[in-house]
């Protein structure tokens, strides 16, 4: 009797103290509600992730800690925080959760998800210097220039037919058809598989995070996953193969029928200039070319034609930023011309117009890193391994860094006003549109360029009439773009942007010159 009771003693002591050891060592994680068994904290997640977090902020604090399925995570939702584990400790925080499907897609080889190691060095250095440096996004004006007048078209075509257009699909084809020529020198035939690529990336697999459903497929996706693989690889596997045997001609001194001959170097050659120079500090092969056009089809499509589509909706919401964004174009081109990409430096309305787009919509709402050590932030201890959340979503609409936060007021981001001196490159930590420190966007000289010169071009030819279609709401008189987002792993709006261009006076002339 005796024995049995100590036995139970010995049993509840040794149970309060590994509870006590247990909430001790929690303890040091970020405060965090109270989870449930094997899933966690998803059931706290609505569709729009970055607005549940947000909501959780207010209520556990700047920096907060949850545990999707058995991966804990961080969350960061302020300035200070955004600073201290970006830069401060950028170090611990520089490698990124890739899932099943990014292994799968990207040959194992993707450079947006490696580790912070030589690879991913020598293809950040690749891409900054030599594919999205400004040197070669240059030297690709003419191409993107044709895109933007492909694009004004249809607009136009649309506008004497006095027919709705589908701005959001058309502006998808125009940034896919960019960045596909770009890399691979053409467009048409890769659409549609790339399309299923860059969607099954931003999908959610819970065997990714929960141990307990590793073994089943849910959702199915195995399935859909290797069949996306097998068509994209073939599709890739072709285009590089012609492009080396193009290239063994020419090295034979053949003369090419296809007039490439004086175009610019697409990345494509020169991925492939590197794979076969011996003395490069690492062996370029075969998947990790495909897995780069992977990424960059992934990360620069979607993104840049969001952020389009979204400033157009806030442009139609905002006649006076509207017109006064229009007299500044056509005082520059003195309506003789289209609007260039050469024009953007002379365009600071516009490029303020693009800089408060991208803080009420991110396209990337949130900046996701992973951590790959024990780190000491404060008085807590973020587990190597953890997730990090930066809410770049929830800090741009933070009144206690933003005067008016929920307003569109492009003025903000004039040279002479308070944010005037705010860039996008990520060294203010209450704007981080492109992330921060070395793990941030290559792709941001591109967009840069891009968003401005495709966005005056547009509003120089046209104006948009909505047509009382789903999602436009009444504001006394006037119908006015619903601008709810969607869910998504970028942060596309709820309703497709559907209007009705109206051409103004002369913009006819200027498209068929
Ligand atoms: C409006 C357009 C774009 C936005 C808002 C955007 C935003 C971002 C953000 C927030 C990140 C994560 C940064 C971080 O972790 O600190 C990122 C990474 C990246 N972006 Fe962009 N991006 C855009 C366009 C592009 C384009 C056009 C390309 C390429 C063609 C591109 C290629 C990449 C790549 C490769 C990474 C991963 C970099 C790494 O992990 O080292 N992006 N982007
Ligand atoms: C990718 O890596 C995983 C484990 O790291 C391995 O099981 C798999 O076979 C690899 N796949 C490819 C295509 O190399
Ligand atoms: C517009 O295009 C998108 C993208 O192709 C498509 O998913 C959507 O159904 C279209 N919306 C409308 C209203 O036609
Ligand atoms: C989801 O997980 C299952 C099971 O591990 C896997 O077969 C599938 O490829 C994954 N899909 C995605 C999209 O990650």
């Amino acid at each position: 009797m005796a024995i049995e009771l100590l036995l139970v003693l010995t049993l509840l002591v040794g149970l309060l103290v590994s509870t006590i050891l247990f909430s001790a060592f929690h303890s040091k994680l970020p405060p965090s509600p109270i989870a449930l068994p094997i899933i966690g904290h998803f059931h706290l997640l609505g569709p729009i992730i970055h607005q549940s977090l947000h909501k959780l902020s207010l209520r556990y604090g700047p920096l907060f800690s949850l545990r999707l399925g058995s991966v804990p995570c961080i969350v960061a939702s302020t300035p200070k925080y955004a600073k201290e584990l970006l830069k401060t400790n950028e170090l611990s925080f520089t490698s990124r959760k890739h899932t099943i499907a990014i292994d799968r897609l990207t040959y194992n080889s993707s450079f947006a998800f490696a580790p912070n190691g030589p690879y991913w060095i020598f293809m950040k250095k690749l891409s900054a210097n030599e594919l999205l440096g400004s040197r070669t996004v240059n030297a690709f004006i003419s191409l993107r220039e044709k895109e933007y007048l492909r694009l004004l078209r249809v607009l136009a075509d649309k506008s004497e037919a006095g027919e709705a257009v589908n701005v959001t699909e058309e502006l998808l084809k125009l940034t896919n058809n960019i960045i596909s020529q770009m890399m691979l020198g053409r467009a048409e035939e890769a659409r549609a598989v790339i399309r299923e690529v860059v969607q099954i990336f931003g999908e959610f697999n819970v065997s990714d995070y929960i141990w307990f459903f590793k073994r089943l497929d849910l959702q199915g996706f195995g399935k859909r996953i290797e069949d996306i693989h097998r068509r994209f690889d073939a599709l890739v596997e072709k285009i590089i193969t012609e492009r080396e045997e193009l290239r063994k001609k020419k090295e034979n001194g053949e003369r090419e029928r296809d007039g490439r001959e004086h175009q610019v170097k697409d990345f494509m050659d020169i991925l492939l200039d590197f794979s076969e120079d011996e003395n490069s500090e690492i062996k370029l092969t075969r998947a990790h070319i495909k897995a780069l056009i992977v990424d960059f089809f992934a990360a620069g499509t979607d993104t840049t034609a969001i952020a389009t589509e979204w400033a157009l909706a806030e442009l139609i919401n905002h006649p006076m930023v509207l017109e006064k964004a229009r007299k500044e174009i056509d005082n520059v081109v003195k309506n003789s011309r289209l609007v260039q990409e050469s024009d953007v430096p002379n365009l600071p309305y516009i490029n303020a117009i693009i800089k408060e787009t991208l803080r009420l919509h991110p396209p990337l709402p949130m900046v996701a890193r992973k951590c790959i050590e024990d780190r000491r932030i404060g008085s807590y201890v973020i587990p190597a391994n953890s997730l990090l959340f930066v809410n770049v979503w929830a800090i741009g609409r933070d009144s206690n860094y933003w005067k008016n936060p929920l307003d569109f007021e492009p003025e903000r981001f004039l040279p002479k006003e308070g944010m005037g001196m705010i860039d996008v490159r990520g060294q203010q930590f209450q704007y981080l549109p492109f992330g921060s420190g070395r793990r941030s966007c290559p792709g941001i000289n591109l967009a840069m360029q891009e968003l401005p010169a495709l966005l005056s071009a547009m509003i120089q030819c046209f104006d948009f009439k909505l047509v009382g279609q789903r999602g436009e709401i009444m504001d006394g008189k006037n119908v006015v773009v619903n601008m709810d987002e969607g869910p998504g792993l970028t942060a596309p709006r709820a309703h497709d942007l559907v209007c009705v261009p109206i051409a103004r006076l002369s913009s006819l002339d200027i498209l068929h010159p």
